[in-house]
């Protein structure tokens, strides 16, 4: 018996972990193969998925970039990159299989032509390893440079096998953006050959968001207006943007968080239960709540930019003077936001939501917070002893689910006190958490596009911002500061405590 088999024996738990299908032999075609992504996350995720058993017998991967490599070189530079990012110890025989069907091509791919030595090199590959046509391509390069790889291999129909299209975010950068590039991609390609990637919806805590809700028969009843309060979704970073600044300077936090990881956290936690758990069904019940969103006015929104401050004991410049930064960038770092899912179960119930980098600290989290008991029988010296009931979903760091219920503190006289009742992903089922990139992939080598957003959740997303954004337009004085290393703005908790609440600190 093997030491992995004897900690299975020990944990029934585990039991349900393992992944119930294989997918179809295939080449995954990966564009941008020289670059961050691939680098950091992708090839480190296909190490754990061939690691755990998870990858096709015929597999294999083609490295597209334009930086100059040999093979070897790339299959060097990936091993490196595995041993670094990697969260499996690195082992050789993993490594040696995977590594037998990796080759690479150095193509720009900026007009047709480019895309020869490409399909030259995918067509020798799968001959070798099997792959019986069957192709997945990853576009893994800048925004810039999407559309120029899509009109390549748009026409790059394998004889007899099937293709599918990872695309990475950002999918446009408005409305008009994200109709042109949907347009463009799906006159080559149909929507269901499509996987447009919103990595928080392969985190193993998001996808439990589901589960919680519609596996649970105590949740449905109370899951409204009626019994819930209010909802505040968070998405906090410490860190700055590095080296992003050009980058950032284009995008700030609502259309890096907001428009995509807030929102799809919100339309999960605002659904209706679909009719199965399939990707339509699902997808369906996500587009509904986006078209029931209100639109905000302008006193209903808040974005702030940071200062210089401190941030977990170390002092830090504020976002205009970061590298590759304007200094009179108006450029929102925070951002804020009363929003209202106008439907028949939400209907009057605030969903708060905020995004913000140097904030005091890293989490993402979904606070579902209960009306207080109607009355209170007890004679306490305040009312705050006891506090709402709040159910906590924690989607990172600390992985996990809390619900805060009133208690009694031990002694003669009645004292009430909060207290938690944790669920911790780490606790539970003593396993790491697969990496959301690592589902992602699976998931496209599948076929199943649950967890991939559609071109017109895609748009609803956007017409969304497009709307906030069109109010700061008219306001252009509304971007507050704050300090690095704080909670945001000011404005912000002004927003919240207008309607006598307060954000969470956790
Ligand atoms: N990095 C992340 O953590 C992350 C997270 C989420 C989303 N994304 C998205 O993923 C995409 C890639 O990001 P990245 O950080 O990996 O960027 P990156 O480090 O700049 O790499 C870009 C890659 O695309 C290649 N490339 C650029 N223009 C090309 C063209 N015309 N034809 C073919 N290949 C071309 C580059 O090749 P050469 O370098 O060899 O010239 C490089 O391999 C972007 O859309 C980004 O927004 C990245």
């Amino acid at each position: 018996m093997t030491e992995s088999q004897l900690a299975d024996d020990a944990n029934p738990l585990l039991a349900g972990l393992a992944g119930p299908r294989t997918p179809d032999p295939c080449a995954l075609v990966i564009f941008g193969a020289s670059g961050d992504l691939s680098r950091r996350k992708l090839l480190p995720a296909l190490y754990a998925l061939a690691r755990n058993g998870l990858l096709p017998d015929a597999f294999a991967v083609l490295g597209v970039g334009r930086t100059e490599m040999t093979d070897a070189g790339f299959q060097a530079h990936m091993r490196g990159a595995i041993e670094q990012h990697g969260r499996f110890a690195f082992d050789e025989d993993v490594w040696r299989e995977l590594a037998a069907g990796m080759r690479y091509v150095a193509a720009g791919l900026d007009d047709e032509s480019a895309g020869g030595p490409v399909t030259d090199a995918l067509k020798a590959l799968e001959r070798e390893r099997g792959t019986a046509g069957n192709r997945v391509f990853y576009l893994a390069v800048p925004p810039a440079a999407m559309e120029d790889v899509v009109a390549a291999i748009g026409t790059w129909r394998p004889a007899g096998g099937w293709r599918r299209l990872i695309v990475e975010k950002p999918l446009g950068h408005d409305l008009a953006s994200a109709r042109q590039l949907n347009a463009f991609v799906l006159e080559r390609f149909f929507e269901s050959e499509v996987f447009r990637i919103d990595h928080y919806l392969g985190k193993e805590t998001v996808q439990n968001l589901a589960v919680l809700r519609f596996a649970n028969g105590i949740f449905e009843p109370v899951w409204n207006r009626q019994f819930i309060d209010h909802v505040q979704i968070t998405a906090a970073e410490s860190i700055g943007i590095g080296s992003r600044g050009a980058f950032y300077e284009h995008t700030g936090a609502t259309r890096d968080i907001f428009q995509n990881h807030l929102l799809q956290l919100l339309a999960l936690t605002a659904m209706e239960p679909a009719a199965d758990f399939t990707a339509d069904a699902v997808r369906n019940e996500k587009v509904k709540v986006f078209k029931s969103l209100d639109r905000p006015g302008l006193e209903q929104l808040v974005r702030g930019q940071y200062g210089p401050g401190f941030v977990e004991g170390g002092e830090v410049r504020g976002y205009r003077e970061e590298e590759e930064v304007a200094s009179e960038s108006v450029t929102e770092t925070y951002f804020a936001a009363k929003l209202y899912v106008d439907n028949w179960r939400w209907a009057g119930t605030p969903f708060y939501v905020r995004c913000g980098k140097r904030l005091a600290r890293q989490e993402t989290t979904i606070a579902i917070q209960f009306k207080r008991a109607p009355h209170l029988p007890f004679a306490l010296d305040s009312d705050d002893d006891a506090r709402p009931n709040v159910l906590l979903i924690h989607i990172q760091p600390d992985e996990g689910v809390s619900m805060t219920l009133n208690a009694k503190v031990p002694g003669y006289g009645v004292t009430i006190r909060g207290v938690n009742m944790d669920f911790a992903y780490g606790g539970a089922f003593r396993t790491d958490l697969p990496e959301a990139y690592e589902r992602l992939i699976l998931d496209a080598l599948l076929g199943d596009a649950i967890l991939f957003t559609r071109a017109d959740e895609v748009e609803e997303q956007w017409a969304l911002v497009d709307a906030i954004r069109a109010h700061w337009q008219a306001d252009p004085d509304g971007l507050a500061g704050y300090v690095a290393g704080s909670w945001g703005p000011s404005n912000a908790d002004a927003l919240i405590h207008g309607d006598n609440r307060s954000w969470r600190r956790h």
